[in-house]
């Protein structure tokens, strides 16, 4: 079928219809829905046999919908409606919701339903849920629909409310009003449910010494306490704050705009307020400590058989010079302790999504902070490709892009979730791409398909990754079961009677890929690129990376998603 996407972005769950359509055989093209007439002559260009709305925030105009069938794609169970789905979900503590997927008719979110499909809520913020539970859950319901339009004969069911299994309702926008924090009455719970439904967009309102932000992330602390609402203390970038019967990590603060004044965007809470933490302790964590504890930690660490489990979870999948030293330095120590095999990636959610383009916009010099965090990038990418004496896996539960993905190559082996949408691409950031790409790309999939794939910039689904052998296994199943499959085909892999054949097969080829052209060849190479567009005054990049800092809205569909 001819499948037209029309989406207010282009964002994850966009990007996986996009890859799984394409992949079952369907001519896909995308339009932004930036105004009814772009989408008009989109739907008049493209003569699409169905019209698919993944994430949509605004009514598709009647006469497309009354010409042709348009199916939207609604993150709440039969019944439910309105903008905030998922707030009130996560707000209300639901442990059971689903996604619909309904025809567009006149009123929002009215339509006869051409597929549901339940979900367990997980305990985690909305977006992170979005991208995970939400978009499987998505994936079956838009698969199922597309299926029964294809078919013919299917009738989709008209809402009727008085059905048993039709539980949801209307519901209002979800205002600061319901977020509002009492810090000297909410308990943790409370504020866990508060904080997580506001993340990512739009953040908790709140004042902290007078002044007011909005508050992004909220993770559990199981030891430090204080006076509710104090912060009591901080741990790299984040900070504790204390509740009525314990305390809560919150990783990022936006000041809230003020009149006239610079658009603002998140940051690492600690580095947005300054000199107002001074006499507020710093509490580190070691990954090892971390991975027992029920508290906030970038890395986590454990062992198991022979394999070292070292687990990284950045916000937005952005990984700034700080993050990347200090996951090099748990790396390093991962690479002392007595095993064969090191697996790398986060539980869930993000592998990477490269440079932290927010702490590049803050800084004084965002050409320098560039390149210090890309250098940073570069140096854990070589301390991967240079370890020869154990094999290293990255165990890719969630999407990944830019240097992020080839952050994730960088391993001997790329495991990947089904579900995980790769984006192998430097291009639509107006960068030339570093982390030793040039030498892992290529080698995985051959000098013409890095071409093509850096260049089309279009994501990239798990099996299709694996096909091209930018992955090497792809696994099914929840972000729980894949880690669990991780862990037993790792510790299998440990185990395995091949390792020491295999790390000397790895040492003979890393030291005649050395001979043939150095790794810091490759990294000066790139460099030099890099520099170039991070200073040169004719380079897009610093526009590009504050139009997406920013969020500044396209103002047409970029050419490369219109198929
Ligand atoms: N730096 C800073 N923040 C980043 C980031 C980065 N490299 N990559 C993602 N984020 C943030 C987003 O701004 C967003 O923040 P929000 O919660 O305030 O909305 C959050 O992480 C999730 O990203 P989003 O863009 O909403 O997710 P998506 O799944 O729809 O799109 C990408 C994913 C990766 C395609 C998109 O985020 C992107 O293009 N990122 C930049 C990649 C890049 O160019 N990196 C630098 C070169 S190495």
């Amino acid at each position: 079928m001819r499948i037209l996407l029309v989406a207010s972005a282009f964002n994850s769950l966009t990007q996986r219809v996009h890859t799984e359509l394409r992949a079952r055989g369907h001519t896909v093209a995308v339009e932004l829905a930036l105004g009814d007439e772009p989408v008009r002559a989109a739907v008049a260009r493209f003569s699409p046999d169905l019209v698919l709305a993944p994430m949509l925030t605004r009514a598709v105009p009647e006469d497309i919908w009354s010409r042709h069938t348009v199916l939207i794609v609604h993150p709440g169970p039969k019944g439910d409606r309105g903008p905030s789905s998922l707030d009130w979900a996560i707000h209300e503590g639901a442990e059971e919701w689903g996604v619909t997927v309904l025809q567009a008719v006149a009123e929002m979110d009215a339509g006869p339903v051409w597929a549901s499909v339940p979900f367990r809520m997980p305990a985690c913020g909305k977006s992170e849920a979005y991208r995970n539970e939400v978009a499987d859950a998505a994936l079956e319901a838009v698969l199922l629909a597309v299926e029964r339009h294809e078919s013919g004969w299917f009738e989709p069911e008209p809402l009727d409310t008085t059905r048993w299994d039709v539980r949801g309702r209307l519901r209002p926008y979800h205002a600061q009003e319901h977020r509002r924090i009492d810090w000297a009455a909410d308990d943790t719970a409370a504020v866990l449910r508060k904080l997580r439904s506001g993340d990512s967009q739009p953040g908790v309102l709140d004042v902290i010494h007078g002044t007011e932000y909005f508050l992004h992330g909220g993770h559990p602390e199981d030891e430090l306490r204080g006076t509710p609402g104090t912060v009591v203390a901080t741990r790299h970038g984040a900070i504790c704050r204390a509740t009525t019967d314990g305390a809560v990590w919150i990783p990022q603060l936006r000041p809230r705009r003020t009149p006239g004044g610079p658009a603002t965007y998140k940051l690492p809470a600690a580095q947005v307020l300054g000199a107002l933490l001074d006499g507020v302790p710093e509490v580190p964590v070691t990954p090892w400590d971390a991975a027992r504890r029920a508290t906030w930690s970038e890395l986590r660490y454990h062992e198991d058989a022979g394999v070292g489990f070292l687990e990284f979870a950045f916000p937005g999948g952005a990984m700034s010079t700080g993050q990347c030293r200090r996951l090099l330095d748990a790396y390093r120590a991962a690479c002392t302790r007595p095993t064969g095999v090191i697996v790398l990636g986060p539980g869930r959610d993000f592998y990477s999504n490269g440079i932290h383009l927010n702490t590049v916009e803050a800084a004084a010099d965002p050409a320098e902070e560039s390149w210090r965090n890309i250098n940073a990038m570069d140096d854990l990418v070589e301390a991967i490709l240079t370890t020869t004496d154990r094999v290293t896996v990255s165990a890719v539960a969630g999407n990944a892009a830019a240097g992020g993905v080839m952050l994730a190559i960088a391993a001997d082996e790329v495991w990947c979730r089904t579900s995980a949408v790769l984006n192998p691409h430097y291009r639509l950031m107006g960068l030339y791409g570093s982390e030793y790409w040039t030498y892992t790309l290529p080698r995985r999939v051959g000098a013409d398909t890095a071409a093509r794939l850096t260049g089309a910039a279009l994501p990239v689904g798990a099996h299709e990754a694996e096909r091209l052998g930018l992955a090497d296994r792809v696994m099914p199943g929840s972000a729980a079961e894949f880690r669990r499959r991780v862990h037993r085909e790792a510790v299998a892999l440990a185990a395995s009677p091949d390792l020491d054949t295999r790390l000397l097969e790895k040492k003979r080829r890393r030291a005649r890929d050395e001979e043939e052209k150095p790794l810091s060849a490759y990294r000066a190479e790139e460099l030099e690129r890099m520099r170039r567009n991070f200073t040169a005054p004719d380079e897009p990049y610093h526009g590009l990376r504050r139009a997406f800092v920013h969020k500044v809205c396209p103002t047409e569909t970029p050419a490369h998603l219109r198929g």
